[in-house]
């Protein structure tokens, strides 16, 4: 349904989903959803919370904060998961996804990053769960770092799909498995080689920054995010697979807010704030790579076909006009520094 003008200023494309992002709750919460019901139809909430959500019913009432703080009028859909620990009891985890209150379960491996310290301390720890989890087709969602703290912060994606994650899917070829906002061009190879059950999302700014631009003229915490900038090939190597049409890659803005100042400071947070402006960002992407006809695909229907959910129905339009970021975006937590801070992008998003 991707309809062009001659000059391509105009692009009308099915509403897209996020399928990865962190809505944090109470006031942060509040302060930031808007920016993502505007773009997307639904999303895929993260458990990360403080506590985590750990049981459906913890999912089932996060689930109504979310409902209750999205703008009058919005029919913006979140999508809950379970984050997985040591001690998940298989029965319950299944009928949380049975009931349709979990689309799918979350592995951070212990201590990875921000909220994982309930997280999975190794992987055989969960080996039944996953095991119930592939026998009724609930995706499992993966942060692919290792924590050895004898392995280089670059290196910890690479050395987990060798480690880990190969063996996860050897020992559960049927298990559906997206390995979260992938940042090297070992991921690309490692899901392009894959079975059609591994998937993976790709992140607005893992497309637009190498590790280098966190360093350029000093140090920029607002592009300090897990698993880290890599280096330009593993960018390029991101790109082309995003741009390529293969359906096993999809949108997922592993939008993350922090406040600005738990960011700038001695010990500055991970995560990029990247909702208000997450369709510019990679429709650029796109149309920087001629690739503006894989666009829909991408944004609109490799993730939802992936999850087996329907897609969706109306429209979102977007034009080539230049659109200027703000510097701070204040919400009733915090002031949130969003990606691309002071940038001016040349797309707007004009019609939802
Ligand atoms: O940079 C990140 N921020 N990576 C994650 O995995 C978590 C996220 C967060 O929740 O802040
Ligand atoms: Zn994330």
């Amino acid at each position: 349904m991707v309809s062009c003008e001659p000059m391509t200023t105009t692009l009308t494309f099915r509403r897209p989903d996020d399928w990865h992002l962190h809505l944090r709750d109470g006031a942060m919460l509040a302060g930031v959803i808007a920016h993502s019901a505007r773009q997307f139809a639904r999303a895929i909430a993260m458990p990360n919370l403080d506590p985590p959500i750990v049981t459906a019913a913890q999912a089932l009432a996060y689930r109504e904060r979310i409902l209750a703080a999205r703008p009058a009028g919005s029919d913006f859909a979140p999508l809950m998961t379970a984050y997985l620990t040591d001690g998940t009891d298989p029965a319950d985890l299944a009928a949380g996804f049975e009931r349709g209150v979990f689309a799918a379960a979350k592995l951070y491996p212990a201590h990875a990053t921000t909220n994982s310290a309930h997280g999975v301390t190794e992987v055989g720890a969960i080996y039944p769960v996953l095991e119930r989890m592939e026998r009724i087709g609930m995706p499992l969602l993966v942060h692919g770092e290792v924590t050895d703290p004898a392995v280089d912060v670059f290196d910890r994606e690479a050395v987990f799909l060798e480690r880990v994650l190969a063996r996860v899917i050897g020992d559960f070829p049927a298990l559906k498995v997206v390995s979260e906002h992938i940042t090297t061009e070992e991921a690309v190879r490692f899901i392009e080689e894959g079975p059609a059950t591994v998937a993976a999302t790709v992140t607005p700014h893992h497309l637009q920054f190498n590790r280098t631009a966190m360093f350029q003229g000093g140090l920029r915490p607002h592009l300090y995010c897990l698993p880290v900038l890599k280096r330009e090939r593993h960018r390029l190597a991101l790109r082309r697979a995003a741009t390529s049409g293969n359906p096993k890659f999809f949108l997922g803005t592993d939008s993350a807010p922090h406040p600005a100042a738990a960011k700038e400071a001695a010990c500055g947070c991970a995560g990029v704030f990247n909702a208000p402006v997450a369709l510019e960002s990679y429709l650029t992407v796109f149309d920087e790579e001629d690739a503006l006809d894989r666009f829909e695909a991408f944004a609109s229907e490799h993730g939802a076909r992936f999850y087996g959910l329907p897609l969706n129905t109306g429209t979102v339009t977007m034009r080539r006009e230049p659109t200027e970021v703000p510097a701070r975006i204040q919400t009733p937590a915090a002031e949130v520094v969003p990606y691309q801070a002071d940038a001016t992008l040349g797309w707007r998003l004009v019609a939802g």
